[in-house]
Formats: structure tokens, C-alpha cells, sequence
């Protein structure tokens, strides 16, 4: 999962065959601190992002703004094969015919013939649903409307699951992932399997003031946000950070000019406080 790090359009080999860029744009869902309703901050978040040089974005059918989504991308003007969209199934359409459905109607929604990466978004509909979800994927998959099938939140025996079964691994595993809940038994497996990770709440939902994150940052001389980014690409992992704000859109994608120090990876691997440390819903133990 070494990846190439010189650009904001470098990217990695998915297990499909399929490159994704190394960094993401997590596009905005839930309501944010000032009560803003997200819908009407995703054209003008992806609009900043698609004119920083941001390519891949991160949705689901969840957040309610795919349709926003597809807007902004065909007013951009930029070829579909420059693009790498992502969006996900939930839980509660898990099961074979519901996934086929949820899937089209994603594409739709997006306006798109097919879409680069479709996630399971959790693991929570039980193993019969959850392998007849990935079955329909990779069927999706053969059609030409998914090119890559993964799933999120799925901890090991979820992908071993899938292993069982004798499916073809998931190209990725997108898992709440920053210095302090690093998934490490999940992460290890990912790797040894050729399964790409991609971290999701990157900046800690903007907690990004820590004292060792902040020492690093100001020694170097960029923000914290931007050394939670680089730790994240530089541990091999895609980081998909979200962001309304044009300034923060704008630097959180400037981290191509800087490397962090081994010392300093190593400062912020002993942050970890596995499960503990997350944030959002994580739900990688459930049955
Ligand atoms: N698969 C899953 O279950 C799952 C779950 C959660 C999230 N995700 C994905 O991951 C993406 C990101 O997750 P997230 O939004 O929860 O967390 P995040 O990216 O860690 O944090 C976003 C928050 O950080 C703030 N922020 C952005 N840039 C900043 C900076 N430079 N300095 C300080 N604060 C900054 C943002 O506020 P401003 O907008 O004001 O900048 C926002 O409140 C989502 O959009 C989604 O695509 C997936």
C-alpha cells in the first residue's frame, strides 16, 4: 500500500486494476456547527475542491446529496475520466435485489453510467444480507456499472466472511482512521490481503488541536489539519477529508510539498487509543 506522494493527481493501483487518487473530498453530510443543511453546502464545497485540483469524492446514498453531487460534476465540464466517485449502500438495503436497486438509483441520482467505487457502507445487516450485498456488487461490477466494489466499517471477520465465500477481495475497506483510533488488527489484515484502507474522519471532526499534533505543526510550519493528512498518506491509508470552508479546502490539499520525519510519524502512531478513540459510529464488531 506504498503510495506514490509527489502530486494532488497521484494515486495508487487498486486490487481491480483501477488507480484511485491518493487523496479524497469527503463531501458534506449532517448538519455542521452553524446548522448550515449540508445539501446546500455540497455544489459549492465540490465547486472549491474541483478548482483546487481535487478529483475524487466521497458521498453515499446516506448523506442525501448525490443529485448535488452529479450537478456540480456535468457543470464542471471535466471528463468523467479525470473523476473518481465514490458512494456507498446502506445497511438497510443490504440484501441481493435492494443492492442492485440502491446502486441504480445512486446512479441516477449522480447522473453517472457508472461509478468508481461502491462501498458496503457498514456491516450491520448480518452475514446472509451483507454477502448477498457483495454478491450483487461484483455482478454490478461485471455489468460495468460499479469498477471497483468494496466495503466500510467491516472489521476482520466481516472480510474474512467474504473470503469464505470465495468472493474476490474488496478493493477497499474505509475505516474511521487518525492518529488516535488507528485500527491496527484490521488495517494489518487489509494489507496482507491487498485491500486498500481509506480513512474516514482524517481530521478528527476539526479536534485537530493537540499538543503533539500542534508541535509538529508549528515546527514545520503548516497547520494541524494538514500533518493529520500527511500522517494518513504517508501510513499508506486514503484520506478523505470534508470541508465548507474555501481557505481549508484549499489547504488541506496542499500537503504535496512537505514530508513528515520518521520521528514524527512515530509522535503520532503513539497516539493511538484503538476503539476508544474514535469519534464517529465506527461499527467494525458487529455480528
Ligand atoms: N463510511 C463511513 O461510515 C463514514 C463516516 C463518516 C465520514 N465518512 C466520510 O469521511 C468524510 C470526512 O469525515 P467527517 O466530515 O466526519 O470528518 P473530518 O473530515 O475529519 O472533519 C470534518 C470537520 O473538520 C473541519 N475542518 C476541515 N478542515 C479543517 C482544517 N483545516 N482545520 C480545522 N478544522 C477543519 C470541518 O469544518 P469546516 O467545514 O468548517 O471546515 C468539519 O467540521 C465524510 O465527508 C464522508 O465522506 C464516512
Amino acid at each position: 500500500m506504498a503510495a506514490a506522494l509527489e502530486s494532488l493527481s497521484s494515486s495508487v493501483r487498486l486490487s481491480s486494476g483501477y488507480t484511485i487518487p491518493v487523496l479524497g473530498f469527503g463531501v458534506a453530510f449532517g448538519f455542521d456547527k452553524a446548522g448550515r443543511d449540508p445539501r446546500t453546502l455540497t455544489k459549492p464545497a465540490v465547486l472549491e475542491a474541483l478548482k483546487v485540483g481535487l478529483r475524487h469524492f466521497d458521498t453515499a446514498r446516506m448523506y442525501n446529496n448525490e443529485d448535488h453531487l452529479g450537478e456540480v460534476i456535468k457543470e464542471s465540464g471535466i471528463p468523467r475520466e479525470e473523476l473518481f466517485i465514490t458512494t456507498k449502500v446502506d445497511g438497510d438495503f443490504h440484501g441481493y435485489d435492494k443492492t442492485v436497486a440502491s446502486v441504480n438509483d445512486s446512479l441516477k441520482r449522480l447522473d453517472l453510467d457508472f461509478a468508481d467505487l461502491i462501498l458496503l457502507h457498514d456491516a450491520r445487516a448480518g452475514k446472509r444480507r451483507r454477502l448477498e450485498a457483495y454478491k450483487a456488487l461484483l455482478d454490478l461490477k461485471a455489468q460495468g456499472k460499479v469498477r471497483s466494489a468494496g466495503v466500510s466499517n467491516y472489521g476482520v471477520k466481516h472480510l474474512e466472511e467474504i473470503a469464505a465465500a470465495g468472493y474476490e477481495v474488496p478493493s477497499v475497506n474505509q475505516l474511521e482512521i487518525h492518529p488516535f483510533c488507528q485500527q491496527r488488527p484490521i488495517v494489518e489484515y487489509c494489507k496482507a490481503h491487498n485491500i486498500t484502507v481509506e480513512a474516514y474522519c482524517p481530521l478528527v471532526r476539526g479536534r485537530v488541536d493537540n499538543p503533539v499534533v500542534g508541535k509538529i505543526a508549528s515546527r514545520l510550519g503548516k497547520d494541524p489539519a494538514q500533518v493529520l493528512i500527511r500522517w494518513s498518506l504517508q501510513r499508506g491509508f486514503i484520506p478523505l477529508p470534508m470541508s465548507s470552508s474555501p481557505a481549508r479546502i484549499k489547504s488541506n490539499a496542499d500537503v504535496f510539498n512537505f514530508s513528515l520525519p520518521e520521528s514524527d510519524m512515530a509522535g503520532l502512531d503513539a497516539l493511538d487509543q484503538g476503539g476508544a478513540g474514535a469519534i464517529s459510529w465506527n461499527p467494525v464488531d458487529v455480528e
